[in-house]
C-alpha cells in the first residue's frame, strides 16, 4: 500500500508540517492518500461525504477537505432535527455544515426534504393530537420546503427533494406512508414543486435504496416517469447505494442507470456503502458467519467490488453527476450495530484509523 506525503498543496504541506511536529512528539503522522478522491475524480463527478458536525473539527475533517469535493449532512437537515417545533427551527448543524463547505470549496446536496421517516412528532397532528386534514398538511410542507430550501439558495446545488417513496415489495407504486394517506400521491409532484418555486436553479432528485432489484426498480420508474411526463420539475434519481460484497450485480446496477437515463434523468449515487456482510434476507442462503472482524478475505472482496462498482460510475460519467459516501471512515459507520446489535460493519475506503484501504486503491488507480 502506497502511501505518500504531498508537497503539492498546502494541506499536503500543512501536514508534513504537522507531521514533522508529530512525529518529534513520537506520534504517528497522518499521511495523504494519492491520488485523492476528488483528484482522481476530477473529470468524472464530485465525490462527496456524509457528515455531521462532529466530523468537522479534527482529523476526519482533514480527511474530508483533502479527498472529497462534496458534502451531505446525515442527519442535520432532516424534517424532525431541523424543524422540531412547528415554530421552531433548529438551524445550528445544518448551518455549521454548510459554512464548512463554502469555507473549503465543497459542494452541498442538500438531504432531504420530505421522508416517512425522521419527521417531527407534531407535523401530522394538530394542537389536539387529532390528524391534520390533506389542506394543513400540504400547507405545513410547502412552509417546511420553503424555509429550508431558501435559507440555502444558491449554496446547496441539489437536493433529495422525496426520500424513499416506494414500498420494497408488492405491487403498489406508494408507500403507505403519513404523506400518502393523508394527502394521497400528489404529495411527491407538491414537494417538487415547492422546493423548485424556492429555488429554481437546484438540481431536484427522487432518492431511494434497493434500485437494483428488478420490482422495485420498475416501481421507482414508473413513479418519476410519471413525473416527468406531468411536467414536474424533477432532475434525477438517486441510488442510495448501501450495497454490500454480495451485490448488486455490475449488470443490476447498469439496467437501473440506464432506465433512468432514458428518461432524460441525471442519477447521483448518493449515499454509497459496501457492507461486507451480506443483506439480512440473503443471509442464510450465503451461510456466512458474523465474527465482527474485517477478514484478508473481505478485504479483497470489498476492494474487487468497489472497483466494478466505480468501472461502472466512469463508463457512465455522462448520467452520473455525484457520487457520495455514507460516512467518512470505518471508524464510524451506521451500519455499526445495524442491522445486528454488537456488529461492526467496515464499509468504507478508510480504515478505522483514516488509512486508505484496498478498496481506495482500487477506486483511484484506474
Ligand atoms: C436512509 C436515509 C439516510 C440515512 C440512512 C441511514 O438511507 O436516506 O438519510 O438515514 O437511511 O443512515
Amino acid at each position: 500500500m502506497k502511501t505518500v506525503f504531498s508537497l503539492k498543496n498546502p494541506i499536503g504541506l500543512t501536514l508534513l508540517l504537522s507531521s514533522m511536529a508529530l512525529l518529534g512528539a513520537g506520534i504517528d503522522p497522518q499521511p495523504v492518500a494519492e491520488p485523492t478522491l476528488k483528484e482522481a475524480y476530477k473529470t468524472y463527478f464530485p465525490i462527496g461525504v456524509a457528515v455531521a458536525p462532529r466530523n468537522l473539527t479534527g482529523p476526519e475533517s482533514e480527511l474530508i477537505i483533502q479527498q472529497f469535493s462534496s458534502i451531505t449532512p446525515e442527519n442535520a437537515m432532516k424534517m424532525g432535527p431541523i424543524h422540531p417545533e412547528e415554530n421552531r427551527y433548529f438551524w445550528k448543524d445544518a448551518d455549521a455544515i454548510v459554512d464548512f463547505a463554502q469555507k473549503n470549496g465543497l459542494k452541498v446536496r442538500g438531504h432531504n426534504l420530505c421522508w416517512h421517516s425522521q419527521t417531527p412528532r407534531w407535523f401530522f397532528t394538530d394542537s389536539t393530537g387529532k390528524q391534520v386534514s390533506r389542506e394543513v398538511l400540504l400547507s405545513r410542507m410547502k412552509r417546511h420546503i420553503t424555509d429550508v430550501v431558501n435559507r440555502y439558495k444558491g449554496k446547496i446545488y441539489a437536493w433529495d427533494v422525496v426520500n424513499e417513496a416506494v414500498p420494497d415489495t408488492g405491487t403498489g407504486v406508494y408507500r403507505k406512508s403519513k404523506f400518502y394517506e393523508i394527502i394521497g400521491e400528489e404529495y411527491i409532484e407538491k414537494a417538487f414543486e415547492y422546493a423548485h418555486q424556492a429555488d429554481p436553479d437546484a438540481r431536484l432528485f427522487y432518492n431511494d435504496y434497493n434500485t437494483e432489484n428488478t420490482s422495485k426498480r420498475a416501481r421507482i420508474y414508473q413513479l418519476v416517469k410519471k413525473l416527468k411526463e406531468k411536467g414536474v420539475p424533477i432532475h434525477g434519481v438517486g441510488l442510495q447505494g448501501h450495497w454490500s460484497i454480495y451485490e448488486p450485480s455490475a449488470q443490476e446496477l447498469e439496467t437501473s442507470i440506464n432506465q433512468f437515463a432514458s428518461l432524460g434523468l441525471a442519477v447521483q449515487v448518493t449515499e454509497l456503502d459496501v457492507s461486507v456482510y451480506p443483506k439480512e434476507h440473503e443471509r442464510r442462503e450465503k451461510k456466512v458467519t458474523d465474527t465482527s472482524e474485517f477478514t484478508a478475505e473481505m478485504d479483497a472482496k470489498q476492494a474487487a467490488h468497489y472497483k466494478m462498482l466505480f468501472d461502472i460510475f466512469r463508463k457512465h460519467k455522462n448520467t452520473i453527476t455525484n457520487v457520495t459516501f455514507w460516512n467518512v471512515s470505518d471508524k464510524s459507520s451506521w451500519l455499526d450495530n445495524f442491522p445486528i446489535p454488537g456488529r461492526k460493519d467496515y464499509p468504507l475506503l478508510f480504515d478505522q484509523s483514516y488509512q486508505p484501504k484496498k478498496a481506495f486503491w482500487s477506486v483511484v488507480k484506474f
